[in-house]
């Protein structure tokens, strides 16, 4: 397995790459000003509202929000992941990628889960084929599987005993250890045994191909019929799909990816033909799911059972879209007909028919429109204003604005009102206040900008602001918001104070800073960064009067009421007088 890609080379490749040439070669670029400009490559647009800084090696589109350094326009315009981007860049700028020696893994007990479970896989996939467990092959046969399909999938099988994995692994304390921690055995109190016996496996990989999990379905009848590996250190259930990996792999470029329930979908599809589909595990789709999704192909297509469950989780999925939808994406919701599901569907009618159906299923917004329908008479005096009530929360959910647009223009047809008298009405279903006027939204977002974000903003926009900064040693004990946040940035910047602000920012690529960040460097400032940069010297000092007297405090309560303090405590008490 590859090591990390250390973070000084990302700061280095951001560093020679010239983002406004990056994009130039895909989108053709204009000058305007300080900034280069284009109609936006993530939206359809007429006039151009996406921007290229050079000084920053950033961009933004006013339009759809699309925004990031050189990795991230790689990743979204050439659908790439991160690491791939990274050597694409790497590769145009002829550098060789290096990795970090493997680092020693903090485990104690130093098994590496991802080999563990690559073990079992390999190992349940030769209990298949072994005498006496001949009934697991017949079961995947009358299933319908051929070899061919079961080997793609990597399926498996584990025999009906406690301590199969034993044969393996050994019962070393510390191998058992891990073998929990990765869910494969279970413990009760000093003994260990299989957490799956007598099952089909199915190992679920990551997007890397690892095997991460497992899920196993009983040969017979009996409860559970799937068991899914538990929450571990390496699979977390709301994050992934089972086989995207494969998808990804029978597929040299996707064009689109079908969302069914089972595991057993997914895998009949494919011997189908259809190597179009992954499951959710066992659970709701996610947000993450979709992002995911969206980051493979341009289109996904929903399939729910026809009853009552699969109405209700196609609502749920639904929910989850609705600020996924852009001019280049397209979603579907297609509903099978009662008591089928994808598996029985496909051998009933066959591939054709069935990937035809998903193709012309239901649009997001059809689907929503039937569902909203569904619940008014329009004919009544009432109906529509009923209407636009129920479709309020959905409208808000609408990010891009353009899809919002034609959802309102649409609906404002069905309950027969002009799109303007309807967006009033939907202004005056709010709770509480009506929406503040836009000036007035963007003075109070102004008044947001904290003292500790008007110097995050401020070395964002011009990194070499740090060298005004010098005494921050106390920042990490103040209890300011954002105080980590700065904290960091100033010791990334110390050692390298002419960073762009695309390198810098890439040091929180998918934190919970991310978001933040963002806004801060595409907001335009009410006032100039320069002069903003004039206030940080006062902020800093009042910062730390606070945070020490904050301290001091602390200590005291502390030496009155205990725990008592540590010497170390007390000479920094003494000094805070
Ligand atoms: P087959 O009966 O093998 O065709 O499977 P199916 O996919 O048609 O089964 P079903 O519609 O009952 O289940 C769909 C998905 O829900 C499965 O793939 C599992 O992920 C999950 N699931 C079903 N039954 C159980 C269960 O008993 N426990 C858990 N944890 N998950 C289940
Ligand atoms: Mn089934």
């Amino acid at each position: 397995m590859a090591g990390r890609i250390p973070k000084s080379f990302i700061d280095d490749v951001l560093d020679k790459t010239d983002i406004v040439e990056l994009i130039d070669q895909r989108v053709q670029l204009k000058k305007a000003g300080r900034n280069y400009q284009a109609c936006c490559p993530f939206h359809n647009e007429k006039t151009p509202s996406f921007s290229v800084s050079p000084e920053k090696q950033f961009y933004y589109c006013f339009g759809c929000g699309a925004t990031g350094n050189a990795i991230t326009f790689v990743m979204e315009y050439d659908r790439l992941e991160f690491v791939d981007a990274i050597e694409d860049l790497a590769h145009n700028l002829g550098m060789d990628v290096p990795r970090e020696a493997q680092e020693q893994p903090q485990r104690q007990w130093s098994h590496d889960l991802y080999e563990l479970m690559s073990r079992a896989a390999v190992f349940y996939q030769q209990q298949l084929r072994k005498p006496g467990h001949e009934r697991a092959i017949e079961y995947l046969k009358n299933r319908g599987l051929s070899g061919e399909i079961a080997k793609d999938f990597k399926l498996g099988f584990v025999p009906d005993e406690w301590h199969s994995l034993s044969q393996l692994f050994g019962q070393q304390p510390s191998m058992n250890k891990a073998l929990v921690d990765c869910g494969l055995l279970i413990q009760k109190e000093n003994n260990h045994y299989d957490r799956f016996r007598d099952r089909i496996m199915f190992p679920i990989r990551d997007r890397r191909g690892r095997v991460i999990a497992f899920g196993g379905r009983v040969l017979d009848k009996g409860e559970p019929k799937y068991l899914n590996s538990p929450e571990t250190e390496i699979f977390h259930k709301g994050q992934e799909l089972y086989g995207l990996y494969e998808v990804r792999q029978a597929n040299r470029k996707v064009e689109w990816i079908t969302v069914v329930e089972g595991y057993m979908d997914v895998v009949s599809l494919a011997q189908f033909g259809i190597r179009n589909a992954v499951a959710t595990l066992g659970t709701a789709t996610s947000s993450a799911h979709i992002h995911q999704l969206f980051r493979v192909c341009p289109k996904i297509i929903f399939c729910f059972d026809g009853d009552r469950a699969g109405r209700d989780a196609a609502l749920r999925a639904l929910n989850q879209s609705l600020n996924h939808i852009r001019d280049n994406r397209e979603i579907r919701f297609m509903f099978l007909p009662d008591g089928e599901d994808p598996d029985t569907q496909v051998r009933k009618i066959g591939a054709d028919a069935f990937s035809q159906q998903l193709q012309k299923a239901p649009t997001l917004f059809e689907f929503l429109f039937e569902h909203l329908k569904s619940q008014v008479d329009l004919n009544t005096f009432e109906g529509p204003g009923k209407l636009a009530n129920i479709a309020k929360p959905f409208v808000n959910q609408i990010e891009d604005p353009i899809h919002r647009e034609r959802f309102l223009a649409s609906l404002s047809k069905d309950v027969g009102l002009s799109e303007q008298k309807l967006t009033q009405l939907l202004d005056e279903h709010q709770p509480q206040t009506p929406a503040p006027a836009p000036a007035a939204q963007k003075a109070s977002s102004m008044s947001q900008l904290t003292p500790v974000r008007k110097i995050i903003k401020v070395l964002l926009h011009k990194g070499s602001y740090v060298e005004t900064i010098d005494d921050y040693d106390w920042l990490p004990k103040s209890r300011v918001a954002g105080k980590d946040l700065l904290y960091q940035m100033l010791e990334i910047l110390r050692n390298n104070p002419h960073m762009s602000t695309g390198a810098l920012i890439e040091h929180w690529r998918g934190t919970q800073y991310e978001p933040h960040l963002n806004k801060l460097i595409n907001d335009t400032p009410v006032i100039p960064i320069e002069e903003m940069a004039q206030e940080i010297p006062a902020i800093m000092v009042k910062l730390k009067e606070e945070t020490l007297v904050q301290r001091r405090e602390e200590l005291v309560a502390r030496d009155r009421t205990g725990p008592p303090l540590t010497p170390e405590e007390r000479k920094e008490l003494r000094s805070l007088y």
